[in-house]
């Protein structure tokens, strides 16, 4: 027997329901939020996703030349691709653009639980909108997708970060460019790594200083709150013209947190910038939405990226928004008995006699109920009754639709309540009245 490929999944029809659930309660809340859906190639110039997705992505990809001799890539992610789309209509695209997707991603990671070689991603990125309104519209549907699978403070919190403030803490060590790029990346290892190991990364990105970063970047990742991070950079004091730098930023802070206070989100906000993201094109509000139960692991994760647009050829257009997995949230659902019951759901199951006369009315009234729209099975070779009744309790169906040789002399058919077990002799417009009811 052929096997599946390591980190891949097979959808069996229970597990596509269960898909199709999770995409359509992305679709709907997306929708809600009104962004738009849009769609692009699953393979893509690998150049487009080298450019600026960053070391650790670039590493993971599915690449390959195709037979013209190009160098492509399945696509690790959507947000190239979406930034590319708008890019080339920048000129004329009404602002703010809010489009969603639902997307097939490929990672060539270590498959372990949680994470795999290929997941589906909805993607939700506001383009073309700068302010923190942007970012707290992009947090709150986030949040909201979550709760709308029945998901609660319980279960999830927002770990909410900034580049921008990393960014200028680095600064006042007199870090830029490359170095404080490099010294983001050893810093986004914080949690996992030891001090020994992160001292030597840093060292080996040329940070200058290392051990003096690293102190204050601990104490940084050590404050919980927004008061706590206008503290430490108040103690450290610095020049005038940083100071007005962070403190302008902390009001934009102040903005964006009382955006998602008023709309009642709060509760699911951790200020925490232990939180940096690998992923290189980020520019200033970085966050993740991690489940609190079980492993803790990552459901969401997403920030601003300001420069990827223009830089992928477009012209400048702020961005900012977030990909949610499907891996994981199916984990946790399940975990939690959040997923519905995967039963199809069918209107009718016909029980039909074995004459040529009962088998024609049964055909004629399964296909004139399907085309009115309900949700109809037979059985496709003679069986007896018995069984017959059997498989029609087994299938879920609302209602049985019994086609006897009596019925049937009568023009009529027996139409059994499968939950209640009343029936009644009906004809068929009456059976359309109580299926629909
Ligand atoms: P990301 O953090 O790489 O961001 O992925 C977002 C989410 O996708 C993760 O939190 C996780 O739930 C899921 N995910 C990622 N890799 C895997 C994997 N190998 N197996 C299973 N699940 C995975 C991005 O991809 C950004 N493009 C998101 C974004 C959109 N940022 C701005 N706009």
């Amino acid at each position: 027997m052929f096997q599946t490929l390591p980190g891949f999944r097979e959808f069996y029809p229970e597990d596509c329901a269960i898909r199709n659930y999770i995409f359509g309660v992305w679709r709907e809340t997306a929708l809600r939020f009104a962004f738009q859906e849009f769609d692009g190639p699953l393979l893509e110039p690998l150049e487009l996703i080298t450019a600026k997705s960053g070391d650790e992505i670039v590493s993971q990809l599915f690449n390959f030349e195709d037979k013209g001799g190009r160098a492509v890539t399945l696509r690790p992610e959507l947000t190239p691709t979406l930034a590319r789309l708008v890019g080339a209509k920048a000129g004329s695209i009404k602002r703010p653009v809010k489009w969603f997707g639902i997307a097939e991603n490929f990672r060539y990671e270590k498959p372990q639980k949680g994470r795999l070689r290929s997941h589906y991603q909805l993607n939700a990125d506001i383009l073309g909108e700068s302010s923190p309104a942007a970012d707290a519209e992009a947090i709150a549907l986030l949040i909201s997708t979550l709760c709308a699978f029945g998901l609660s403070e319980k279960e999830f919190v927002l770990r909410l970060s900034d580049r921008d403030l990393w960014l200028l803490l680095l600064e006042q060590h007199g870090l830029t460019g490359d170095v404080a790029t490099g010294a983001l990346n050893v810093i986004d290892k914080m949690e996992r790594e030891s001090p020994e190991s992160l001292l030597k990364m840093m060292q080996g990105k040329g940070v200058p200083a290392a051990e003096a970063v690293l102190a204050d970047a601990q104490k940084l990742v050590a404050c919980t709150s927004l008061e706590a991070v206008e503290a430490f950079f108040a103690d450290r004091g610095g020049d005038v013209k940083s100071g007005d730098r962070v403190s302008a930023r902390l009001d934009q802070w102040r903005e964006l947190l009382a955006h998602l206070d008023a709309m009642g989100f709060a509760g699911f906000i951790r200020v925490d910038l232990g939180i940096v993201r690998g992923l290189a094109y980020y520019t200033g509000f970085v966050f993740e939405a991690f489940q609190t139960v079980g492993k803790g692991r990552a459901l969401a994760g997403g920030g601003r990226y300001d420069h990827l647009v223009e830089k992928l050829g477009g012209q400048p257009m702020p961005a900012v928004g977030f990909g949610m997995g499907d891996v994981t949230l199916r984990d946790l659902l399940e975990d939690r008995k959040l997923l519905p019951d995967p039963k199809p759901e069918l209107d009718g199951y016909v029980v039909v006699g074995s004459g040529e006369a009962e088998r024609r009315a049964a055909l004629r009234d399964v296909a004139a109920l399907r085309k009115q729209g309900f949700k109809i099975d037979h059985p496709l070779k003679q069986q007896g009754f018995g069984k017959q009744f059997k498989t029609a309790g087994a299938s879920g169906a609302r209602f049985a639709l019994i086609y006897g040789e009596e019925e049937v002399a009568q023009h009529k058919l027996k139409l059994r309540n499968l939950a209640s077990g009343e029936e009644g002799l009906v004809d068929f417009p009456e059976m359309v009245k109580q299926m629909g009811a």
